[in-house]
């Protein structure tokens, strides 16, 4: 009999064609109560992507369930703990999308301090007729401040290398085989940085993490890169702190109500927002369905993960 797997939020197309291929997947949204009532006893395998909630009351009212597959590497949407007390495995995909993430950092760096989309609003409205572009601000050479020196973080920090800046990082552990500074607290690391990046994983450990003492602390120079998870920012902090002109800027992927983007947010020449875009090129996409359809099938087959989450590799 074929597994039976309960997809559970959106994922590539192709992705969920090659998994339908050889199991029978079911799409959550698309279930009535009753369907999934007679259905839920018999998923093993849920499949879902790296911005979805998986409750734990989801999880218990799945009997069968032996895996909950992320299609990302960021997991912080799965209740771990339950799926821990439920006996059920979790794997994502990590490593294959550093190289975007860390691109589109870098990109959201240059946008945001040379003010890159605004510039070209300028053309396009006519007005440089009226004379050139404000002056805006110098990257190379600056200090940047990695807030999570994981894969990500190590990435971003070797293209920064790329523009001459002066690098420091705090990480709850010293990473041995690195050359930059290390400060532990995250406010010190902010008043040491002209941009502060954000690497580190959305978590309830890291909730609202950059609060008002942390954008006080970056100041009225700083600007503050998120391209991790909009829950590890004070969102109504960062928006005072816009508003009030106290940071000099923001560039953002990440948002505490995706897809809904805070007004405030929007229009200003010193935010550049994209749309939860860093891993979403075409080859990193494929890379990372590839991860997750081989973490599927080597559960299928023998119960073995590529790449469980850390927590629950046993
Ligand atoms: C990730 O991989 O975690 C990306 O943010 C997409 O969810």
């Amino acid at each position: 009999m074929k597994l039976k797997v309960l997809k559970q939020a959106s994922l590539p197309d192709q992705l969920t064609a090659e998994l339908e291929k050889r199991y029978d997947v079911y799409e959550y949204a698309a279930l009535s109560e009753e369907a999934f009532a007679d259905l839920a006893g018999q998923f093993t395998v849920m499949i879902t992507n790296g911005e979805a909630v998986v409750t734990r009351q989801l999880i218990a009212s799945l009997p069968s369930l032996e895996l909950i597959a992320v299609f990302g590497v960021g997991y912080d949407g799965v209740d771990v703990a339950a799926a821990a007390d439920h006996h059920v495995a979790v794997s994502h995909t990590p490593g294959v999308l550093t190289d975007d993430v860390a691109d589109l950092a870098m990109g959201l760096m240059l946008a945001t301090s040379r003010q890159i989309v605004s510039a070209q609003k300028f053309i396009e409205a006519g007005s440089w007729h009226q004379g050139g572009y404000p002056w805006t601000h110098k990257v190379s050479g600056a200090r940047v401040g990695i807030v999570g020196m994981g894969r990500i973080g190590q990435a971003i920090a070797q293209r920064c290398e790329g523009f001459a800046m002066h690098i420091a990082y705090s990480d709850s552990k010293v990473i041995p085989g690195l050359n930059y500074t290390r400060i532990e607290d995250i406010a010190s690391l902010a008043a040491e940085s002209d941009f502060l990046m954000i690497c580190t994983p959305g978590s309830a450990k890291n909730q609202a993490l950059i609060d008002g003492r942390v954008l006080a602390a970056l100041g009225e120079k700083g600007i503050l890169i998120n391209i991790s998870r909009g829950s590890v920012v004070d969102e109504p902090a960062l928006i005072n702190a816009i508003e009030q002109g106290t940071i000099a800027g923001a560039g953002l992927d990440v948002f505490s109500r995706e897809p809904d983007v805070p007004q405030a947010l929007l229009q200003r020449a010193n935010v550049v927002v994209t749309p939860h875009m860093a891993s979403a090129t075409w080859s990193t996409r494929e890379a990372m369905s590839r991860l997750m359809l081989e973490n599927v099938l080597g559960w299928a087959s023998n119960k073995r993960l590529v790449t469980p989450i850390p927590e629950l590799d046993a």
